[in-house]
């Protein structure tokens, strides 16, 4: 089935709703899912070193998905990710992503030499069609890693599509050193079709029915309801403290029962927590409660930043989260240096609190 085909089926079924602005993206990524496949016929045949370029000496352009929350960037890509006939190809979530860039560099470091080449050989045998779900850069051993790798990763025949809330122009905006980082925004604008999908529709919002796994705010009644929510899903279990082992250190879960874990957001954001440490809560639970949550003001950049990367991370994973705030989430950060992005947060977690979310989780589990 073609992406065309795909998207015309999910039309067909109701679970999307015709949108033209996604009508287009579906033709470009149609476009460019015959392209690979095209690609990966010559390669089979055994013409690759003649045809892997286009006939304008090109690689394949990829394509860079970027847009407000909700407008369907993801299902798109995903769609497209299902549908294409490319070998091997690898769909990430950009966090993840980079995470296991950084652990690969590590390792690679240990022998002589530039670590880079060797990782980008390793991440392009993996995959020629990359996948990345929710580009952004905050990091700067991120910002400053990135311009290389895909440097070395395009040479390699990978080819990328990318979603994101920002344009390639608007990434890592108020970095540090940023004019070195400049060089990967003019690779990516030339590398990849740029798109923007900004329809007026934010989807996310139309399926949000009240739920009652977002609490707020703080108090006696709060308090009551997470250990309602908590002996539903647990069978009334005590729960027991666990340690998770991360790469060289272990991370405290204070306690964990039938695959849910329950932490206090301080727990969770006021220490120097971060991306692979989140990942790996959520690789183990299926659902997490976090209370306690504050209103964050400007001066809590660090604490909002790891509430936004914890979000993302379980979102992404498709965890069911409960959670007892100060603040409905739209009150949560109002300003600050993150407030851009945790608009995306604030929309993720209504959709958490849906109730469709908790029934597409319920049904899994
Ligand atoms: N045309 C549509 N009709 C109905 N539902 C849709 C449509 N497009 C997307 N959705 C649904 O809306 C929700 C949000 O879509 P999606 O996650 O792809 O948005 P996004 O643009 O990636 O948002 P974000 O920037 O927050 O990552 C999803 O549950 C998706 O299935
Ligand atoms: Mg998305």
């Amino acid at each position: 089935m073609s992406v065309a085909d795909a998207y015309r089926e999910a039309l067909a079924t109701g679970r999307a709703r015709p949108d033209d602005d996604q009508a287009r993206l579906v033709e470009k990524l149609n476009v460019l899912a015959k392209t690979l496949e095209a690609r990966q016929q010559t390669r089979r045949s055994g013409w690759f070193s003649r045809f892997r370029r286009n006939s304008d000496g090109e690689m394949p352009r990829g394509l860079y998905i970027h847009g407000p929350v909700g407008r369907g960037k993801t299902m798109l890509m995903d769609l497209f990710f299902g549908a294409v006939h490319c070998a091997p190809k690898r769909r990430i979530h950009f966090h993840a992503f980079m995470q296991d860039v950084h652990a690969r560099l590590a390792a690679a470091r240990q022998s002589n030499g530039d670590p880079l080449a060797p990782v980008a050989d390793a991440i392009a045998g993996d995959a020629q069609l990359l996948c990345l779900d929710e580009f952004q850069v905050t990091d700067i051993a991120d910002a400053m890693i990135l311009g290389r790798l895909f440097e070395a990763l395009f040479a390699r025949g990978l080819v990328l599509v990318a979603t994101s809330n920002l344009a390639p122009s608007e990434l890592y905006r108020d970095g540090l050193n940023r004019q070195l980082f400049l060089p990967f925004i003019a690779l990516l604008e030339r590398q990849l079709d740029i798109a923007a999908l900004a329809g007026v529709t934010d989807y996310r919002l139309g399926r949000i029915k009240a739920h009652e796994s977002f609490v707020a705010p703080l108090g006696p009644e709060a308090d009551r309801r997470l250990r309602e929510m908590w002996d539903l899903l647990t069978d009334s279990a005590e729960g027991e403290t666990m340690e998770l082992d991360l790469l060289g250190r272990k991370l405290h879960v204070p306690r964990a029962a039938h695959g849910c874990a329950r932490f206090t957001f301080p727990e969770l954001c006021e220490k120097p927590l971060g991306a692979p440490d989140y990942l790996a809560i959520a690789r183990t639970f299926r659902t997490i409660f976090v209370s306690a949550i504050p209103a964050l003001g400007p001066a809590k950049r660090n604490e909002a930043k790891r509430f936004i990367i914890l979000i993302d991370t379980l979102y992404d994973a498709g965890c069911r989260l409960v959670a007892s705030s100060a603040q409905p989430p739209e009150a949560i950060y109002p300003a600050g240096d993150h407030r851009l992005e945790f608009a995306r947060t604030v929309s993720r977690l209504r959709e958490m609190q849906s109730a469709s979310w908790w029934g597409k989780k319920i049904a899994e589990t």
